[in-house]
């Protein structure tokens, strides 16, 4: 009975902690961002799957970071990536540009 409610106890303080950090304005883990949003355009490497979705893969973190607040505040016009970033943070805007920086580009010129 005892070691049940010391369980008990600890599931329900176990809950509460995660609901604290998944609180709003906890920035999201970029990968998970790219995974669920970003992908069906840009690939989950930054390298684009759709017509007319730029290549993310290997460009440069500020740039990146950049560009979503350039959406986000209105200075970009672009209604897709106007959308998408308005739920993006800055902090996951920073995150996002770290992530497709740190992946491939396959910007080449094929010879
Ligand atoms: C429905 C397709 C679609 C989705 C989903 C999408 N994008 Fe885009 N993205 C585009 C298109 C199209 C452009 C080019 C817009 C323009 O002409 O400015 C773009 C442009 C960008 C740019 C600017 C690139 C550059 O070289 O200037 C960034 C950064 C970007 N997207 C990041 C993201 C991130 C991060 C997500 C997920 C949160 C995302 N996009 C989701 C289609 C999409």
């Amino acid at each position: 009975m005892f070691s049940r409610l010391v369980l008990l106890c600890f599931i329900l303080g176990a809950s509460v902690s995660w609901s604290v950090q998944a609180e709003e304005g906890e920035p999201r883990d970029a990968a998970q961002i790219v995974g669920e949003v970003c992908v069906g355009c840009h690939g989950v490497d930054g390298n684009a799957m759709v017509m007319g979705a730029p290549k993310l893969g290997g460009q440069k973190a500020d740039y990146l970071a950049k560009s979503l607040m350039d959406y986000k505040t209105g200075i970009r016009n672009n209604a897709v990536m106007s959308a998408f970033s308005s739920a993006l943070s800055e902090k996951e805007m920073d995150a996002l540009g770290k992530y497709f920086e740190s992946q491939d580009s396959t910007l080449s010129v094929p010879r």
